[in-house]
């Protein structure tokens, strides 16, 4: 349903983020985007959302191209951007203030149903901890019905803890909505928990090294990950070891955020 073909951005400072890169995605499909930093990863994005525009290729969604923000395109920033001086429930009708007061009503219940926020639906942004701020944002998103959800770095700030939560609220919220879900992270354990497909990108130019299949039910909280975690290091490693500091670790090299679990 998503299709990207010989996708290429190049920045008009000469910074060549993306080159020739091509991924087909499924309806309903998990695909989680792993890779240091810089490798075009919310590049690929933006580019998919249609919030920036391609060098080449194209994107498109059920064979109709991405030219400009998508209806059905919805996309998740790392930190949940709420507007300071609106109420949780007024950030969350935020993208459909054009329907009727009726149908917001009701699809703003359901989405704080999935997010469990029934009763935060009338404090401010500032009266929220990091975690119930990124339920309001992805609350925010799901509201607007997309059929692909793209989320960069989501649970990154949290603490362990409140991100297996939101971990599993996604998984929950992809059972019954079924969304296709583009997810990038810097953490091995979260690609291999969430993923149906675990991409590994390459840098300089941003392109794929390796797909791997994670051919596992979800959730997964009972299975063992490790051959899949080992795999996806090992792809990490390979990716690392193409780059001008093949001396750094894998963790230096992803981030200084966690990635080693
Ligand atoms: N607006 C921009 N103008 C110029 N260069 C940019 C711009 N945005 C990103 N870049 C460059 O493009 C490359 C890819 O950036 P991008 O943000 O897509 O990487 P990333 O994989 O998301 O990195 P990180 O893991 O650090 O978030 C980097 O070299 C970055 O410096
Ligand atoms: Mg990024």
């Amino acid at each position: 349903m998503l299709s990207l073909r010989s996708l290429a951005k190049t920045y008009p400072n000469g910074v060549e983020a993306l080159g020739a890169l091509n991924l087909d995605i499924l309806a309903g499909e998990i695909v989680a985007v792993i890779g240091g930093s810089g490798c075009g990863k919310s590049t690929l994005l933006r580019l998919i959302s249609g919030l920036e525009s391609a060098t080449r290729g194209q994107v498109k969604i059920h064979g109709e191209q991405v030219m400009a923000p998508h209806p059905l395109i919805n996309l998740i920033f790392q930190e949940p951007r709420l507007l300071p001086w609106l109420t949780v429930e007024q950030n969350i009708c935020f993208g459909i203030r054009h329907l009727d007061r009726l149908e917001q009503g009701r699809r703003l219940r359901a989405v704080l149903q999935q997010v469990q926020l029934q009763s935060y639906e009338k404090r401010l942004p500032k009266e929220l901890s990091g975690g119930q701020a990124q339920r309001v944002a992805i609350a925010r998103a799901l509201i607007t019905q997309p059929e692909v959800l793209l989320l960069d770095e989501p649970f990154s700030a949290l603490d362990a803890m409140t991100r297996a939560s939101l971990q599993d609220h996604l998984l929950e919220i992809w059972r019954d909505a079924g969304p296709t879900i583009v997810i990038v992270t810097h953490d091995i354990e979260e690609a291999a928990a969430l993923a149906h497909r675990v991409v590994v990108m390459q840098p300089s130019p941003g392109r794929i090294l390796e797909e791997i299949d994670m051919d596992l039910p979800l959730p997964r909280h009972e299975l063992d990950l490790e051959p899949y975690k080992k795999r996806i290091r090992a792809a990490l490693r390979r990716s690392l070891a193409s780059t001008d500091q093949p001396e750094l670790n894998l963790n230096e090299a992803i981030s200084n955020r966690r990635v080693f679990s």
